[in-house]
């Protein structure tokens, strides 16, 4: 199976863990990786791959709206299914290792090694400081902008001795302190969910932003002197659920914004932090509308309902501020 073709070269070795599973790639890199669904109950990687592959359908140019990048999945292999044997996947799993459901895809590929060294000298208590740069484990570096979220003071000094550079919260204060494009991550956020919600019409429950190369051949992102070439992606989907054209789907919008990580800024802070978040919701604001009027062409009180509720989730938000907690 040609999907198979530059993953069977080699053997795998974990790059990520979640809630639903285990994330692998090839040990030499490649462009593909594989995530199997070996983790909590109640994941589908079966959703995943529907609601992967509604997206993919939707990008002219492998970005959502002019946004993020979001991997290709190419590829759903059941449980059950021969290729496990006939193409040799199990194989390039460590020992004792089962076939399960798992869902193939094109891999984001790390931030570069200049990004990394600097994020580990800034960021990474001294004294581990050399383990953390040795450890392999470290390369495969997706970091995750926390727009919403500023590191406490005793936090910034803490000695703790846990730093990993896979999927490594930078925080609003850390993005800040690299002079990074903030503006332009929280419109790229904020293009992504709008065209989720009401042109693809999913909740974005659960989906995560990150900040890693850009595609291999796109000439996509920004340039920092301190992490790099850079652009946004976006990914894991497995969580994400449709969602009604109503007052009921807004609600829906609204707990899946509050509930996420804080990856978006967050209305009713002072400062910048409260300027990220109004250039979020203009953003939010133009795409929802956007997709209104498009809607509104062929019908008009359509073009209108829609265009109520997304003014409705933009009212929404911040009334709930502290109603819908994590977890709950
Ligand atoms: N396509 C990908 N390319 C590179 N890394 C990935 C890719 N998909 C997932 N990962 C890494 O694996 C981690 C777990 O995958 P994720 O899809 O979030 O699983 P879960 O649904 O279990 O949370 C991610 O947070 C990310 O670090
Ligand atoms: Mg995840």
């Amino acid at each position: 199976m040609e999907v198979f073709s530059n993953i069977h070269q080699d053997t795998f070795e974990r790059i990520g863990q979640g809630f639903c599973g285990t994330v692998w790639a090839t040990t030499r890199g490649g462009s593909t990786c594989i995530k199997r669904e070996d983790g909590g109950p109640g994941r589908s990687l079966n959703n995943e791959y529907q609601v992967q592959t509604l997206i993919n359908a939707w990008m002219a140019d492998g970005t959502l709206a002019g946004g993020p990048s979001v991997p290709s999945c190419h590829h759903l292999l059941e449980k059950d299914d021969p290729a496990w044997h006939t193409s040799r996947i199990l194989d390039r799993f460590p020992e004792g290792y089962e076939p399960c459901n798992a869902m193939i895809s094109e891999k984001i590929q790390p931030i570069a090694e200049q990004g990394r060294r600097e994020l580990i000298y800034r960021y990474c208590p001294p004294e581990i400081q050399q383990q953390i740069l040795d450890d392999r484990k470290n390369q495969h570096c997706l970091v995750r902008p926390y727009l919403g979220r500023r590191r406490r003071h005793a936090q910034s000094n803490s000695r703790c001795r846990f730093f990993s550079l896979r999927n490594y919260s930078l925080h609003m204060d850390q993005v800040e302190e690299l002079s990074l494009p903030f503006f332009e991550y929280a419109r790229f956020m904020a293009r992504a969910l709008a065209l989720l919600n009401w042109e693809l019409r999913i909740d974005g429950n659960d989906v995560e932003f990150v900040l890693a190369a850009p595609r291999p051949g796109q000439h996509l992102g920004w340039e920092s002197t301190h992490i790099g070439r850079h652009a946004m992606w976006m990914l894991d989907f497995d969580c994400c659920r449709p969602v009604m054209e109503s007052d009921e789907g807004v609600e829906q919008i609204v707990r899946a914004f509050w509930r996420n990580d804080p990856y978006c800024p967050r209305p009713g802070e002072m400062g910048v932090d409260e300027h990220l978040w109004e250039a979020f919701a203009e953003e939010y604001r133009q795409v929802g509308l956007e997709v209104a009027r498009s809607r509104g062409a062929a019908d008009v009180e359509e073009g209108q309902k829609l265009e109520r509720l997304v003014n409705r989730v933009l009212e929404r938000i911040p009334e709930t501020k502290g109603v819908y907690v994590k977890g709950y």
